[in-house]
């Protein structure tokens, strides 16, 4: 028998536990949780499926024996959300080279990211705290997903965004949730620098993904993708990155369910990233992973437009536990992927489509095999930035840029833009007859 218990650090910002322990957990093999061996809490897990109690209903505390308790189930925020939809992607699979290729799509979370797995519980606790207070720094999904949170428990919400870099949506999200927002004249990792200070001089909550709660809830996501392929886990996950919160919570959940002895082999988790913000992919090619290498971010993906990555030791560390790759894609290689997933008839915003992007370059490099199978999670939903779509089927989006001409030649047969007609049948009856003729798939 170990002993009980994880070890546990208390967080710089808010004094709260960061790595926190389990009821019942003991730390050797053999574990059980809340009086549970594995077979007994995958039971449980699916059961509760058929639930219709809040707490069930919700894709993240239908796991809650392996995260931190309230003290009353009665705080608990959620907007029921987890439980999203595992797709096949069937013809991305085929552009990629790999014959079993599935899409976990986080974009279908209430707020259409995968930032409420981790917001129901950080929110929780917070109310739990007594917290007037919560505030984040963001690149739009976390602020987003925060506001509607607060809302939920009563709780006032602060964001702080860099201005001009998030998208409409995003913003009009915390708006329309009742978020005091503050759009500073700064990039994102300016925005976080700021909220350090405004949070050692008021009582507000710290919800950026450094609050150890977020991470344990965005951990279900792994836990749900598991119980999916029935325990077997695929060969690999691949995640984008931006601050690391993500990855390091994935990772973290999936050595977990090895030690719990709910799965017996680990998938390989990687983390892709957009060339100009590829501080993880320095990091690690350039110290390997000893020491952070920061970048000044720039990318069309402004949901992971982050020079300076707040988990970055975290993220090292479940890589290389997992035997995961790192890789960067160019913007044409997203923008190219994001129509692909977009034609699966799926779709995803364009920080979520590098994991396709990124996957390419993993098959043709030989690090993912062609019989093996793959899981993309795709982070956020295609309706959180419909400008870029747009931009991308006018053929606007690399105008008047470097990439002009390449962006021609590889995006322009993907492009559809929309036409404005005579109100007349012949001329929409034109149309479909040279659609028709010209159907690539022909
Ligand atoms: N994909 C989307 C859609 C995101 O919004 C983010 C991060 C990421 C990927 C990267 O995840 O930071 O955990 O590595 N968005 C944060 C925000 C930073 O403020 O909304 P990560």
């Amino acid at each position: 028998m170990g002993e009980e218990g994880a070890k546990s650090v208390r967080c710089a910002h808010c004094g709260d536990l960061l790595e926190v322990s389990f009821p019942g957990w003991k730390t050797s093999a053999g574990m059980r949780v809340g009086g549970l061996d594995a077979v007994g809490l995958k039971q449980l897990w699916l059961q509760r499926r058929t639930s219709s109690k809040a707490l069930d209903e919700s894709g993240v505390w239908r796991f809650r024996e392996i995260l931190p308790a309230l003290h009353d189930w009665n705080n608990v925020i959620t907007l029921r959300e987890g439980n999203t939809p595992l797709y096949e992607l069937p013809s991305c699979g085929r552009a990629a080279g790999v014959d079993h290729l599935f899409a976990k799509h986080q974009g279908m979370n209430p707020t259409g990211s995968f930032k409420d797995t981790g917001m129901t519980a950080a929110s929780s606790f917070a109310k739990q705290g007594g917290f007037r207070w919560v505030a984040c720094a963001s690149t739009g999904n976390t602020s987003a997903s925060m506001a509607a949170y607060a809302a939920r428990a009563g709780m006032r919400s602060l964001v702080l965004i860099p201005q001009g870099q998030i998208t409409w949506g995003k913003l009009s999200q915390a708006l329309d949730y009742g978020a005091i927002t503050c759009q500073l004249k700064t990039d994102f990792d300016g925005c976080m620098r700021v909220l350090d200070e405004v949070v050692q001089r008021m009582p507000v909550y710290l919800l950026n993904s450094v609050n150890p709660y977020r991470l344990e809830g965005q951990k279900t996501v792994a836990v749900e993708l598991l119980e999916r392929f029935d325990w077997q886990p695929p060969d690999h996950i691949i995640v984008p990155g931006g601050n690391l919160g993500n990855s390091s919570a994935i990772g973290k959940a999936l050595l977990e369910m090895k030690e719990l002895g709910l799965i017996t082999k680990l998938p390989k988790l990687s983390v892709i990233q957009a060339e100009g913000a590829n501080a993880l992919v320095r990091t690690m090619r350039e110290t390997g992973g000893k020491k952070l290498i920061s970048v000044h971010a720039e990318t069309m993906a402004t949901a992971i437009k982050i020079g300076s990555p707040a988990s970055w030791k975290k993220a090292v560390r479940v890589i290389e536990a997992t035997g995961g790759a790192v890789e960067q894609v160019s913007e044409v290689e997203m923008a190219l992927a994001k129509a692909e997933i977009g034609a699966d008839g799926i779709g995803c915003e364009p920080a979520s489509a590098v994991t396709l992007a990124g996957l390419k370059k993993l098959v043709k490099q030989g690090f993912v095999k062609k019989s093996e199978s793959v899981v993309l999670v795709l982070t956020g939903n295609l309706l959180k930035d419909p400008d870029f779509t747009l931009k991308f089927h006018r053929g606007d989006l690399f105008a008047g840029t470097e990439h002009e001409e390449e962006a021609a030649v590889v995006l322009g047969p993907r492009q559809r833009a929309p036409m404005v007609l005579d109100a007349s049948a012949n001329a929409v009856v034109k149309v479909l007859e040279y659609a028709e003729q010209n159907d690539p798939r022909k």
